[in-house]
């Protein structure tokens, strides 16, 4: 860790638990007194805990679990600014009793998370991670009228689980696909079903009506291991299924079990229940699942974006102000 800067100890103090991309921590330099984790794994609990302790404000990310005993370590805490739109690792019921704000990144990440979502889905239909092995094993031995047959996306139903502004993106791309597209979600949004031409199912309707389905929901309570066997057994043999949103919205081993008796025909996953994914874990042993490093937001000008956002609401916040993504503004008022 950094030491504070000298003479700066009337600035708000920070801890950063990552170096960011861009120039945001130069802005966060000009204004606080920063200390900064420069690993590039996340701080072990101990550091995260000391780090905090006489902290102002917290820049975390996603790999940080922000707990009640956290809170509780450091007495002078006034903003928890998470560099992400799901903020799960954070306790934000207890943040709010303390009356710590909680803000995060939305909007920002949104076309480049649904450009990966729709990558995912056409690279699981179309089967590219098995062609591209075969072609370096050797295996392209002549073209062959069913070899790597896969499944074509336009005019399948893709089924979107979740219509946020993410949930949204992915529809405009499938339109350019010529997809026909249904959702499901907690509340009908008839404004947006007349604008992308989306029509709304019952999550149970969803699943085995669709040919792809893509999940877009936050992880709460209420959505973890909302795709379970039972979820499963309901889709097409032939469905894809694509997860770019959080991992614990599935068990895992229900997943395992769907794609290992070709209950389902593909997954394509960026988020896992443990992140990072176990290398003996036994998902990677499917041939029908692909899983990349939950990299969906992963564009340069996106993570920038995040960046700075994210040391844009830590600033408002600690400067009094409301920033521009509060979680629990409620806190704002006490
Ligand atoms: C988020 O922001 O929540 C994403 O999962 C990280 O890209």
């Amino acid at each position: 860790m950094t030491p504070p800067l000298a003479g700066e100890r009337s600035q708000p103090r920070v801890f950063v638990t990552r170096r960011l991309p861009g120039g945001a921590l130069d802005r966060l330099a000009s204004e606080t007194a920063f200390d900064l984790w420069q690993d590039e794994l996340p701080p072990p609990r101990e550091q995260l805990l000391r780090g905090v302790r006489q902290a102002d404000g917290l820049l975390c990310l996603l790999t940080d679990t922000i707990d009640d005993e956290l809170l509780a370590a450091a007495p002078g805490l006034r903003v928890v600014s998470t560099m992400a739109v799901g903020y799960d690792h954070i306790d934000v019921e207890a943040a709010t009793r303390r009356g710590v704000l909680v803000t995060n990144t939305p909007g920002v990440l949104t076309e480049s998370t649904a450009d990966f979502a729709f990558a995912l889905l056409l690279a699981a239909a179309r089967r590219l991670p098995e062609a591209e092995r075969a072609v370096r094993d050797g295996r392209w031995t002549s073209w062959h009228p069913s070899f790597l047959l896969g499944r074509a996306a336009h005019d399948a139903t893709l089924g979107i689980v979740g219509l946020g502004t993410i949930g949204q993106a992915v529809a405009r791309r499938a339109r350019g696909f010529q997809m026909r597209l249904l959702y499901s979600s907690r509340t009908r949004k008839p404004d947006i079903e007349e604008e992308l031409g989306i029509d709304y199912r019952s999550f149970e309707e969803l699943l085995a009506e669709a040919d792809f389905v893509s999940v877009h929901v936050p992880l709460t309570p209420e959505t973890r291991h909302l795709f379970d066997d039972d979820a499963f057994q309901r889709m097409k043999p032939t469905a894809v299924f694509v997860n770019t949103a959080r991992g614990g919205v599935v068990d895992q081993a229900a997943l395992y079990r769907a794609l290992a008796s070709n209950r389902i025909a593909a997954a394509a996953i960026d988020v896992t229940e443990a992140e990072p994914l176990a290398p003996d874990d036994p998902l990677l042993r499917l041939p029908n699942l692909l899983v990349t490093p939950h990299i969906a937001s992963a564009s340069v000008t996106t993570r920038e974006r995040m960046a700075e956002l994210a040391v844009e609401n830590l600033l408002e916040a600690l400067a009094g102000r409301k920033p521009p993504h509060c979680v629990n503004a409620e806190v704002l008022a006490q």
